[in-house]
């Protein structure tokens, strides 16, 4: 009745703004990430027979219940859960732990779901907690339904070796949460156009990550970040995720570019930046970025395996 399960924070290389359908957390585009290799959570749920609530904050509560359904139960959980990094600021904090949180509640009860069934029920929690279940390079096909909107496997970990450096900048908790400013994508008048260009997109970047093609894939990285982005500039009201310190990073890696130390920096709905960047260039990217004002910590990650049963 017991569990413990890891699940690593993902990145996303093309994001997922904006839902088709909230209920179901169906989104508006196709998405693509890698996970990382040690960010993540650690989540142990425990089901106890005559406990009375569940020991857990609501948006895991909301989860439990869909748990519950499933395994027609009607017993309450102890659930605790631990980051191994700042939450709240731009790091994917709710991919990694409601993925972690689905994989330990249902192995806990005896549920044995499919990786499929697994990334679909992480959707239901978080949408961009369902790339974090499978391994390495994920897209999440955003499908129709409930049935056939999941995230799969695309290229296994070996496949390339990229290096992913998280630079944390503040451990300061964003004011308005995904989820809500997900909910005015639509609202800015550069929703649609980012939409229709998206397919073109994952099948360009696609391509590019099967050939190794690291300007050609960090282009489309930055191109999508910045357009995803833009439609937060512009949503009504107007979302602003960057510190001062953030455009810093930008700035500084564009000039780096230039220069010939080539790195791609992506940014989710927080302060804090990721950069990509091929093995040979990591010792001194990671130099130059902590001496970057504002910058606090730079974490080194690679390319790493989806959620897995720690016990
Ligand atoms: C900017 O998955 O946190 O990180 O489905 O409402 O829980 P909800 O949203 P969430 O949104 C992630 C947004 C993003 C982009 C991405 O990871 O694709």
């Amino acid at each position: 009745m017991k569990a413990t399960a890891f699940a690593p924070v993902n990145v996303a290389l093309i994001k997922y703004w904006g839902k088709g359908d909230e209920k179901l957390r169906l989104p508006a585009n196709s998405s693509l990430s890698v996970n990382l290799t040690k960010m993540g959570t650690v989540t142990t749920v425990e089901w106890v027979k005559g406990l009375k609530q569940d020991g857990a904050d609501e948006r895991m509560i909301r989860h439990l219940d869909r748990i519950r359904g499933l395994a027609q139960i009607n017993l309450r959980a102890k659930v605790v859960t631990e980051n191994n990094f700042p939450a709240g600021a731009g790091l994917s904090s709710s991919a990694s732990g409601l993925a972690a949180l689905t994989l330990a509640a249902t192995a806990a009860i005896g549920l044995k779901l499919s990786k499929k069934d697994l990334s679909r029920l992480a959707r239901l929690g978080s949408g961009s907690a369902c790339r974090s279940i499978p391994n390495g390079w994920v897209e999440w096909q955003k499908g129709s339904d409930d049935k056939n909107s999941y995230a799969q496997t695309i290229f296994p970990v070996k496949h390339w070796d990229l290096r992913i450096l998280a630079v944390i900048l503040s451990q300061q908790e964003k004011k308005v949460s995904s989820t809500d400013g997900q909910a005015l994508a639509k609202t800015s008048p550069f929703f649609k156009e980012r939409i229709k260009g998206i397919d073109k997109k994952i099948i360009n970047i696609k391509q590019a990550i099967k050939e190794k093609n690291f300007k050609k894939t960090g282009e489309i990285i930055e191109e999508d970040c910045l357009n995803m982005h833009a439609v937060m500039l512009t949503s009504q009201p107007s979302l602003m995720y960057w510190l001062p310190e953030t455009v810093g990073v930008i700035q500084a890696i564009r000039e780096w570019r230039e220069q010939g130390l080539e790195s791609y920096f992506t940014i989710n709905t927080g302060q804090n930046v990721f950069v990509f960047c091929e093995p040979k260039n990591e010792d001194k990217l990671v130099d130059e970025l902590s001496h970057l004002r504002g910058v606090i910590e730079v974490r080194r990650e690679k390319v790493g395996l989806g959620a897995r049963l720690l016990a």
